[in-house]
C-alpha cells in the first residue's frame, strides 16, 4: 500500500466520526479508520442512516467511505497499523467517587491508552483529541511508556472546536486548529507531523502550536467564556422582564463594539449539549484542586445562572397558566439542545419537561430529529427520572409526528429549539385549533410576536417587554 500516512481514531461519536470524515475528505492519500467498542455504533456508520445527524455528514461520508474512511471493531490490527492514533472518546462528568458531579472521567482515554501500549509493536504518534483535564497527557503518556517493548510514543493534545449542527462546516472552515505538544526534538517533530496532515486544507497560519498544557486548558477556557456569554444574556433576560428593557435591543447594542462582538448573545431557556457544563465542571474541580477556590466559584456562577434559568422557565409558564397546569395539554416545540442536531444530552428542554410532568401536566413533544428513546436515556441519566420512579412518565408524555398534532387541543405551546421549520407553520391554523386562552412561551425569541399576538395568541418571550405588564411601551 502506498498511503502517504495511516491514521486510527478511537470513538466513532459526534467527535471522531465528523472530524475522520472531514480528514479523509481533505486528504485523499491519507488512510482513516475510525474504531468503536460499540459494534452497533459501527455499523450504523457502514450505512447511510448515520448513528449522528449533522447536516452535510451523509455525503462526506459517502464520498470517502471505502476510499480513504473506514469503520472497523478490529481495534487492535487498526492500531497497529496506523502511524497516528487519535483518543476522541467520551470523558463524562464523574457520577461517583471523589470529585463526583464535577470531574472529568478519563478512564475511557487511558484504556485507550492501555490498549495502545499493549498491542503496539512500532512507536506511535497518539493524540488526545478528547476534552480532557490539564496535564492528562502526562499519565497517558506514563501509561503509554510503562509497555515493556520499548517502544517511544508521543503524546500530542489536539482538542477539538466544532459544535454540533455546524460540525462539517466548523472542520472544513476551522477559525483555528490547536496542537500542543512535548517541547522536546521528538515532541516537536509529532507536531510538525500533525500539522502537515491539517494543512492539506487550513491555512498554516490558522494552525497553532503550544506547549501540551496550554492546549489542553485552552479547550476548557473557550467553552467556559463561551457560556459565560450565554449565562450573561440570559440574567440580562431576566432584568429586561422586570424593567421593560428588550433583551434583542441590548444584544444588538452591545455586540456592535468590536471588543464585544455579536456572536453567542442569543437568550436562551439556558445552554445545554453535552460539553459546556462538562467542561466548566471540569475547569472548577480544577480549580479547586489547586486551592484556588475563589477562582472555582467564579466559574461555577456561570452554571448557576443556568440553573436559574432553567428553572426559571418552567415557573413562568405555570404562574402565567393561572398558577396550574395540571391536567393541561401543553405543546413542546423542540427538544434536542439546539437546532440542526438530535442531541439530547443535558438540553434544557429535558428540565422543562421533568418540571411540566411533575405539575401533572400532558405534554406533547414534537422535534425533527429527536428519537423517544434517547428522551428517555438521558433523562434517567441526567433527572434521575425514570418509569419506574415516576410510573405515569410513559403516558405524560406524547412524542407528536408533527408541530401540529402536538398543538392541537394544546393550552400553551412552547418554542425549546430554534429549528427554521418552526417559523415557517401556519400559526393561524394552530391558534384554531387550540385551547383559549392560547398561550405561547417562546425560549428562543423565534417566532414574530407582534403576529402571534395579531392573531390572539398570549405570547410570553424570554427577555422581551410583556405588553400586558407594560402599556408605556
Ligand atoms: P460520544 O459519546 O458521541 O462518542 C464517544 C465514543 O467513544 C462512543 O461511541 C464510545 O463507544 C466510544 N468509546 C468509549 N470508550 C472506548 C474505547 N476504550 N475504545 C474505543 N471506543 C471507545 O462522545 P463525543 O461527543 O464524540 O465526545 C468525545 C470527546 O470529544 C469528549 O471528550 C468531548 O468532551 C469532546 N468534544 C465533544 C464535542 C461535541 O460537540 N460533542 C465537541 C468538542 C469536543
Ligand atoms: C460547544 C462549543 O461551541 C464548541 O466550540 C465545542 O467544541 C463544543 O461545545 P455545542 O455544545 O455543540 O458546541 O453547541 P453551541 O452552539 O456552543 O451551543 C451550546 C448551547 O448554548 C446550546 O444549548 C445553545 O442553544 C446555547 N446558546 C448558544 C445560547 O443559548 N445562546 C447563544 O447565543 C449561543
Amino acid at each position: 500500500d502506498d498511503w502517504e500516512l495511516k491514521i486510527c481514531c478511537m470513538g466513532a461519536g459526534y467527535v471522531g466520526g465528523p472530524t475522520m470524515a472531514v480528514i479523509a475528505k481533505r486528504c485523499p492519500k491519507i488512510r482513516v479508520c475510525v474504531v468503536d467498542i460499540s459494534q452497533k455504533q459501527i455499523d450504523a456508520w457502514k450505512t447511510d442512516d448515520l448513528p449522528i445527524y449533522e447536516p452535510g455528514l451523509l455525503e462526506v461520508v459517502q464520498e470517502c467511505r471505502g476510499r480513504n474512511l473506514f469503520f472497523s471493531t478490529d481495534i487492535a490490527a487498526e492500531i497497529e497499523a496506523a502511524d497516528i492514533i487519535f483518543i476522541s472518546v467520551n470523558t463524562p462528568t464523574k457520577t461517583q467517587g471523589i470529585g463526583a458531579g464535577r470531574a472529568a472521567n478519563i478512564k475511557n482515554c487511558e484504556l485507550c491508552a492501555r490498549t495502545i501500549a499493549d498491542v503496539a509493536t512500532t512507536g506511535k504518534i497518539v493524540v488526545e483529541k478528547s476534552t480532557v483535564p490539564v496535564r492528562t497527557a502526562q499519565a497517558i503518556a506514563r501509561v503509554l511508556q510503562s509497555n515493556e517493548k520499548g517502544l517511544k510514543f508521543q503524546v500530542l493534545s489536539n482538542p477539538e472546536f466544532l459544535a454540533e449542527g455546524t460540525a462539517i462546516a466548523d472542520l472544513m472552515k476551522p477559525d483555528r486548529v490547536l496542537i500542543g505538544g512535548q517541547q522536546s526534538e521528538e515532541g516537536l517533530a509529532a507536531a510538525a507531523k500533525l500539522v502537515s496532515v491539517y494543512a492539506h486544507w487550513v491555512p498554516r497560519e490558522q494552525i497553532i502550536t503550544t506547549n501540551l498544557w496550554s492546549s489542553e486548558l485552552s479547550k476548557l477556557v473557550a467553552n467556559a467564556f463561551l457560556a459565560q456569554r450565554v449565562s450573561s444574556i440570559n440574567s440580562i433576560s431576566a432584568l429586561c422582564e422586570a424593567t421593560g428593557a428588550d433583551v434583542l435591543e441590548i444584544s444588538r447594542a452591545v455586540g456592535m463594539d468590536d471588543r464585544i462582538g455579536k456572536r453567542f448573545l442569543q437568550p436562551s431557556i439556558g445552554f445545554g449539549g453535552s460539553c459546556f457544563q462538562k467542561d466548566i465542571l471540569n475547569l472548577v474541580y480544577l480549580c479547586e484542586t489547586y486551592g484556588l477556590n475563589e477562582c472555582a466559584a467564579y466559574w461555577n456562577q456561570v452554571i448557576l445562572m443556568n440553573d436559574f434559568q432553567k428553572k426559571r422557565f418552567s415557573e413562568k409558564i405555570v404562574a402565567s397558566m393561572f398558577n396550574t397546569v395540571t391536567g393541561k395539554k401543553i405543546a413542546m416545540l423542540g427538544y434536542a439542545f439546539k437546532k440542526d442536531t438530535g442531541d439530547v444530552r443535558e438540553t434544557p428542554s429535558m428540565f422543562v419537561l421533568r418540571d411540566l410532568v411533575h405539575e401533572q401536566a400532558h405534554v406533547h413533544v414534537y422535534d425533527p430529529q429527536v428519537k423517544r428513546e434517547d428522551m428517555w436515556i438521558e433523562m434517567d441519566y441526567t433527572c434521575g427520572m425514570n418509569k419506574d420512579n415516576t410510573p405515569r412518565l410513559e403516558e405524560s408524555v406524547v412524542t407528536a409526528p408533527d408541530a401540529y398534532a402536538a398543538c392541537e387541543k394544546a393550552h400553551a405551546l412552547l418554542i425549546l429549539t430554534e429549528w427554521d421549520e418552526f417559523k415557517t407553520y401556519d400559526y393561524k391554523k394552530i391558534y384554531e385549533s387550540m385551547m383559549k386562552p392560547a398561550f405561547v412561551f417562546d425560549g428562543r425569541n423565534l417566532l414574530d410576536h407582534d403576529a402571534l399576538r395579531a392573531i390572539g395568541f398570549e405570547v410570553h418571550a424570554l427577555g422581551k417587554p410583556d405588553p400586558l405588564k407594560f402599556s408605556d411601551l
